[in-house]
């Protein structure tokens, strides 16, 4: 048996973002587990399409639309879910969206929509589901999914690092709080590498940024994430493995993220300058 299965079978998982990519894989996959996923997105046909695949493969799963930057509309849905359901085991807060100009370019619309998805949909998400969790009689999950980008400086990503920076570092002294105050919570950060996912053709669809140096920098890395990234059943299954075994770090990719900290440790400890990173998966 499983990790997942035997944490989290016959339990339930609100999993935010799940109409694609890395949020479409981890409802899968936990409902492949045996656990009954509320599939949410702000994208209510990707959503449903997700939920119809689990029913279809004979699992169990309800599709809702959910925008995660609205709070009112996350602590509606969670308190819809917890009242049909009784308790729920996990939440992923794992909604997300790119950005690619460089720094003033960007509208105050662009900077606050991603602040907004990212690293507000993690705090709408917590601030619904922790008391509700430290409420119920099983153990809950929180499960925010920051990136690898986290702990790294990008150019012309400026928007999308900023608000993973601020989400795992809600993530850490939200962990701080919830042990302090001795809740049956576990939080837990999940610091992807790169996934083979449309998080770039999205930003795509907006518009591919103005300026040639942050275009041609938004290209590499779309077609680097096609090329290189993991595909996201695989993403998925570590990440999830890791939350059931109850770890606070949970990576995709352990070796490359070890590299990543070490080099934000130097970087810091050394007083240096950030640096552009290279653009291959191995350096990233
Ligand atoms: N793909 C990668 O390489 C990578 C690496 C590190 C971290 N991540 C993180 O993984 C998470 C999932 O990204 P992905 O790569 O699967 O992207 P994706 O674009 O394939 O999927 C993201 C989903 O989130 C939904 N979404 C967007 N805004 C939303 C909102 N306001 N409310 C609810 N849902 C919303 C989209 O409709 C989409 O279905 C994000 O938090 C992303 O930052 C991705």
């Amino acid at each position: 048996m499983s990790a997942v299965t035997d944490r989290f079978g016959g339990g339930v998982a609100v999993v935010t973002g799940a109409g694609s990519g890395l949020g479409e894989a981890m409802a899968l996959h936990l409902a492949g587990a045996g656990v009954h996923v509320v599939v949410t997105d702000v994208d209510r046909e990707r959503a449903t399409a997700v939920a119809t695949a689990c029913v279809a493969a004979g699992k169990s799963a309800e599709a809702h639309h959910l925008d995660v930057a609205d709070g009112e509309q996350v602590d509606a849905l969670f308190a819809t879910v917890w009242a049909t359901h009784g308790s729920v085991d996990l939440v992923v807060s794992n909604a997300g969206i790119e950005s690619g100009e460089r720094l003033w370019d960007l509208t105050p619309a662009q900077w606050r929509r991603v602040q907004a998805v990212n690293t507000d949909g993690a705090f709408h998400c917590a601030r619904s589901a922790v008391p509700r969790m430290g409420a119920q009689e099983r153990p809950g999950v929180l499960a925010v999914v920051a990136s690898t980008g986290a702990v790294t400086s990008l150019p012309y990503q400026s928007a999308y690092v900023t608000s993973k920076h601020a989400a795992l570092a809600l993530v850490e002294c939200l962990d701080l709080e919830v042990r302090a105050a001795e809740l049956p919570v576990q939080v837990s950060a999940l610091l992807p590498n790169w996934v083979r996912t449309r998080i770039f053709d999205d930003v795509r669809r907006a518009g591919v940024p103005t300026d040639p140096d942050a275009r041609a920098s938004f290209l590499r890395m779309a077609e680097s994430i096609q090329a290189q990234g993991m595909a996201p059943p695989e993403a998925a299954e570590r990440l999830l493995d890791a939350v059931a075994r109850g770890e606070f770090w949970c990576f995709t990719d352990p070796d490359r993220t070890a590299r990543l900290f070490d080099e934000r440790a130097r970087t810091l400890l050394d007083l240096r300058r950030p640096e552009r990173p290279g653009w291959s998966v191995a350096t990233a």
